[in-house]
């Protein structure tokens, strides 16, 4: 029941590193259930979807141990799994996560069987996985849905020809759970419609550096030849390129200039570009990106499609920046067409965003206004506390929980930067930021008239 308070108007500046990516780490350390031996992994989050997947793997018999952070904060796992435990992954933890997801293909592949939760909607919209089913299926796993449990069975999966896209696109944590499963399976398996995204081409280089046999990663189309087994192995998880556009994000909204550091900025190209056209002077090396805002965003016009174009994760965050911009922008989901629950919560900032399914288009304001807003979803509550950074004021924004789900010491890295920013109890205490009364309206009319 946290919250974070900000006092906005404090331009950002400084130097920060980016923590591990939560959408590399979380298929990795589901793949953990193929592996004969234990895996090290560096640079994993520490974020809560993390250990909600660490706790699903516990159910599952895998022993997940994370050591001390070392003198670059980064912490260690060891991930060793017992393949004679249970496999069945229950309703109230998958429902906590989607990604937990990604257990059903490992599991069916190493243990011939597997139970898994189905997981319904979230707040991004309806987010089916049949999909994920149908790969598995296509690899000779007998499928049931019972009482709301996906119940699959199969003696050795087999390779076979594959097509993953839907109407959306493809499906990231579908091409990676068919890909896990595909590794054990006999034969080879072809994915057409493979997702490209970096976070499907770390999962496929962890894989192969496990002893899997895998090409195409990176394109649509992936080769995966089945082996025996698959042995340990030391993994460092790449960067989180959404948690880099975030801070960069920090940076712009409140005209800053904001470095980070240990990053990958070739994960970027496109976002980089986007963030040019509406007045961002950004540069980089190998492994860090700076960028300074020296005036009011120029408005902008982005559709936000699977990589290599701008991620859906950053369409929130692109939204806040929108509102403070010196026009009207126009933003289009076409990963998740619904994804605009933010869009409500940013009104209440003083801005007007007009929402028509897939398409929204803002008209932007000076200035924010600081207001009690909502999380209602981890990337969307990350835009209400960029919003607040900017805001003229208080604002207070209520359910982190979700914030905590992906990004790590968010509150911490942003204080770094310079920003007002404070994590409070929500608690019987809690006082909302002050609202405007009738009597501050008299007094100001009267002082109008005077
Ligand atoms: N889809 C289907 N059928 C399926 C699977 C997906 O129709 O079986 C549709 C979805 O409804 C959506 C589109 O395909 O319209 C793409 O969904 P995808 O499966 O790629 O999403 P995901 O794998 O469930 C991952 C990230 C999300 C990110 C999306 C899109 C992880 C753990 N999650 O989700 O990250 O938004 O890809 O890039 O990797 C986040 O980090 O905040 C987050 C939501």
């Amino acid at each position: 029941m946290d919250a974070y308070r900000i006092i906005g108007g404090r331009k950002l500046q400084g130097t920060v590193a980016v923590s591990g990516s939560k959408n590399t780490a979380l298929p990795i350390m589901a793949a953990s259930l193929l592996v004969d031996g234990p895996v090290h992994l560096t640079n994993v989050p520490d974020v809560v979807d993390v250990s909600t997947l660490a706790a699903v793997l516990g159910r599952l018999g895998v022993a997940v141990e994370r050591s001390e952070v070392d003198d670059e904060r980064r912490s260690r796992m060891r991930l060793l799994a017992d393949h004679n435990a249970q496999h069945v992954a229950p309703n109230h933890l998958v429902s906590r996560m989607r990604a937990s997801f990604c257990v059903l293909g490992p599991l069916l592949a190493r243990r011939g069987r597997a139970v898994v939760a189905l997981p319904g909607g979230c707040n991004l919209g309806d987010r089916p996985v049949d999909l994920h089913l149908k790969g598995l299926a296509a690899l000779g796993a007998e499928i049931q849905i019972q009482r709301g449990y996906v119940v699959a069975r199969a003696k050795r999966l087999r390779g076979a020809e594959i097509q993953l896209a839907g109407v959306h696109g493809s499906t990231v944590t579908g091409t990676a759970n068919v890909m896990m499963a595909a590794t054990l399976a006999e034969g080879t398996t072809t994915i057409r419609g493979a997702a490209v995204e970096p976070e499907v081409v770390e999962l496929g280089r962890y894989l192969s550096q496990l002893g899997a046999n895998i090409e195409g990663m990176g394109t649509p189309t992936i080769s995966v030849r089945g082996v025996s087994r698959l042995s340990g192995t030391n993994y460092e998880i790449a960067p989180d390129r959404i948690e880099t556009a975030t801070l960069l994000l920090a940076a712009a909204i409140t005209g800053g200039d904001v470095t980070v550091t240990s990053a990958r900025p070739d994960h970027l190209e496109s976002v980089l570009k986007l963030f040019r056209t509406f007045g961002a002077e950004v540069s980089h090396d190998e492994s860090a990106l700076r960028l300074r805002m020296p005036q009011r965003p120029r408005p902008f016009h982005f559709v936000a499609e699977p990589y290599p174009g701008i991620p859906t994760d950053l369409q929130p965050l692109m939204l806040a920046l929108s509102c403070i911009a010196d026009g009207s922008s126009t933003i289009e989901d076409r990963v998740f067409p619904v994804r605009w629950r933010h869009a409500g919560e940013l009104r209440r900032m003083g801005v007007h965003v007009h929402v028509d399914r897939c398409h929204s288009t803002i008209d932007g304001v000076e200035r924010l206004v600081g207001a009690a807003v909502r999380s209602m979803d981890l990337r969307g509550g990350a835009a209400l506390v960029l919003a607040g950074l900017a805001a003229q004021g208080e604002t207070v924004v209520t359910n982190v929980a979700h914030i905590d789900r992906g990004y790590e010491r968010f509150a911490q890295k942003l204080g770094h930067l310079g920003a007002d920013i404070e994590r409070v109890a929500v608690n019987s205490e809690y006082r909302e930021p002050s609202h405007p009364t009738t009597r501050s309206r008299q007094v100001r009319e009267r002082l109008a008239d005077a």
